[in-house]
């Protein structure tokens, strides 16, 4: 470890100190059974604690019957949570790590769908993701939910949890009331500055009050609404918290930003600058006399160091420890060793109706620490295998099976590692692709992986290498088109302009017949070189796939600034030289679509098994991983990649 940086210094909060500045901050896993925090959350923090975490915030947990917010929320009211979170405490402790719980009420965010009954906030207006009307709390309500915080602080910290964070930030009633964006009230809870905080300093001084002066006390926070109108801005939540901290209560503020009108900025996608939510972290780290932790998005040391060295004093790196659960320990040895988060919200975004547990995109151990082990165990005999494909599935599976100490060598067709993925480093906004496939490329070579580019792999080759093994990782190919183009039709596929190789006219009907990020790289590779870019789609909504990520917020807002034009709800019937027979998704109602130069469409994936096949029928041994098996998305192929080369 690196003494010299200041992320690795300890910090005293309260009566406690941290070894360090690294926060592994609250976050929804789906990992509870039964409501109750399980072994998956015991090896998860586990990991974390011994990777280097200073703190480990375990997710929200609910301290009030009224809350049911999701199907696998934590419900630290009931005492049957109490096991869970001392095995959480114990196995953190052993590695010197401290451990607060959160606390939460979700207020009128969540959902009567899971509770049957309704949900409870300080004014009765829908909130603006579910549509959904709350009871407006009464006196007699705001008096249980602050009992309930303070009965949670005082059993779980009695339990031998370190303190308890309390949150007022995105997704919380606390926020809802200091917040003139959703209180309306006009007692003595609504109104000005002191009658919106009273809830949230009535609940501070009931938990201080039980949990005593020993505990960390937390407070999230959130700098900034981002709201159309009256939302919390920067200052604003500056003078709450100045309002809200004084005499003790709290001993350190977490800082975060997004609301009801922007739940994609609260932990954003890798199209965001790194800084974006630092703003009112730094304008809280001049006024306040607690520390404050900055967080989101924080995912490089380079970040975490310049935040300290103006005065912030924690910073959250939540993603990143998820990608990287040893960032802290390694740290002293360079960015090049970490796996980097790529905040591609993809694996840990668990906010959708299926309730996936957390993974994550690059770390296919993310949530699964109790079963894949951290590094393969070595080989009983060294073998030569051979990998097709250098493409995220190859490079994962060529470190493990070089780990496990096998000999490896990657072909490639192309002239560099990445596959498909390097396509999609070069769309604008999605360089940090680039950081996943640079971090498994060097890994590989320093594990003595050697690489031929240029070269697909074939028979000959596995016959050359004298190859014991093979892992077959030969991606994807564009599918055939679904429907019939006549000759004359001046037609594209969208790798043709990902990978440079085709000319457009100057007016361009871009057809998205998969939904995903492909479709949006081809279009903002497209934007700015022509006068004129139609994005057809048979779906609803544009760009369907990039909902549960967030990232449609920020891509609709290009699509409008650079002009593209939206054409959703349209079923293609045929290309013919005089323009497009298109047919209404919903009016059925049909449509000759003309006035464009060249047809770009944007077809599935569909895999390259050939290679694959032949070495089964000649009984080599072959295994598969990534889109070759099917065409899914970066973490199944890494994922893959990591059981192929634990295989071997
Ligand atoms: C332009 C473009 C954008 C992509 N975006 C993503 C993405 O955001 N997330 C993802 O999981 N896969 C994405 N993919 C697909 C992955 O690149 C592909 O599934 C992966 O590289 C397959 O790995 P393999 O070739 O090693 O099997 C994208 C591909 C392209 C060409
Ligand atoms: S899934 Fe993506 S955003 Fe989430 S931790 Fe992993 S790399 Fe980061």
């Amino acid at each position: 470890m690196n003494d010299r940086l200041n992320v690795l210094s300890p910090l005293v909060i309260g009566q406690h100190t941290l070894k360090n500045r690294i926060v592994f901050g609250p976050h929804r896993t789906n990992f509870a059974v039964a409501n109750r925090p399980g072994d998956r959350h015991v090896s998860y923090f586990e990991e974390r604690a011994r990777g280097g975490a200073a703190l480990i915030v375990v997710e929200g947990g609910v301290v009030h019957p009224s809350d049911y917010p999701y199907e696998n929320a934590i419900f630290a009211f009931k005492k049957e949570t109490e096991t869970g979170y001392r095995r959480i405490a114990e196995a953190a402790h052993r590695y010197g790590s401290l451990v607060a719980a959160q606390l939460n009420h979700y207020g009128g965010q969540a959902t009567g769908g899971l509770s049957r009954r309704e949900v409870w906030a300080p004014s009765p207006f829908p909130e603006v993701n579910t549509g959904e009307v709350p009871k407006a709390m009464e006196e007699e309500d705001i008096r249980e939910v602050v009992e309930g915080f303070a009965d949670c602080a005082a059993r779980l910290c009695g339990l031998g949890l370190d303190g308890v964070e309390i949150n007022a930030g995105q997704n919380s009633l606390l926020r809802q009331f200091l917040s003139p964006l959703t209180n309306f009230r006009t007692d003595a809870y609504g109104g000005s500055l002191e009658n919106r905080a009273r809830f949230c300093r009535e609940v501070l001084e009931a938990v201080r009050r039980a949990a005593g002066p020993g505990p960390i006390v937390g407070l999230r926070i959130c700098g900034d609404e981002y709201a159309p109108w009256g939302g919390l801005k920067p200052e604003d939540s500056r003078d709450l918290v100045l309002h809200l901290c004084g005499g003790g209560l709290v001993d350190y503020v977490a800082v975060e930003v997004g609301s009801i009108y922007s739940l994609h900025l609260t932990a954003a996608s890798m199209r965001y600058p790194e800084d974006y939510a630092v703003p009112p972290a730094r304008l809280m780290a001049q006024s306040l006399t607690v520390p404050v932790c900055a967080a989101g998005s924080v995912v490089s040391l380079e970040l975490a160091e310049s935040l300290l060295a103006e005065g912030i004093q924690l910073v959250e790196m939540t993603r990143a420890l998820i990608a990287d659960p040893y960032l802290p320990v390694r740290s002293g040895c360079g960015e090049g060793e970490i796996r980097p988060c790529i905040l591609c919200n993809q694996g840990c975004f668990v906010h959708w109706e299926m309730n996936p547990k957390l993974t994550c995109t690059v770390n296919p151990r993310a949530g699964r620490e109790g079963e894949m082990p951290v590094s393969g165990k070595p080989a009983a005999r060294s073998k030569k295998v051979l990998v097709a494909g250098a493409g995220p599935a190859g490079l994962e599976a060529a470190c493990t099976a070089a780990e496990r100490g096998h000999g490896v060598v990657v072909y490639d067709r192309r002239d560099r590692p990445g596959g498909r993925l390097g396509l999609a480093a070069k769309v604008p906004g999605c360089g940090r692709f680039q950081n996943i496939i640079d971090f498994l490329y060097h890994r590989a070579l320093s594990l003595g992986v050697r690489f031929h580019f240029g070269r697909p792999a074939d028979q000959s080759a596995v016959a050359s290498e004298s190859a014991e093994a093979v892992i077959a990782a030969t991606g994807s190919l564009p599918s055939p088109l679904p429907f019939p183009v006549e000759p004359g039709v001046d037609f594209l596929i969208s790798e043709d302009i990902l990978e440079g190789s085709g000319t457009v006219g100057r007016r361009v009907l871009l057809v998205d017949l998969e939904g995903g990020r492909r479709a949006v790289g081809t279009a903002l590779g497209l934007a700015g070189r022509v006068v004129k870019l139609e994005f057809l789609s048979p779906e609803l909504l544009i760009s369907p796939e990039l909902v549960p990520s967030g990232e449609f917020v920020h891509w609709y807002r290009e699509a409008y600034q650079k002009g593209i034009v939206f054409r959703p709800q349209l079923e293609i019937v045929r290309a013919t030289p005089s323009g497009l027979e298109v047919i209404g998704s919903y009016s059925r109602k049909p449509e000759h679509l003309k006035g464009f130069d060249t047809l770009v469409a944007v077809v599935p994936p569909t895999p390259c098994r050939g290679f694959y096949e032949d070495l089964q029928r000649a009984g080599v041994e072959v295994w598969a991983a990534g889109d070759c098996v099917a065409p899914r998305g970066l973490g199944s192929a890494i994922r893959e990649g990591r059981i192929a080369g634990l295989k071997i």
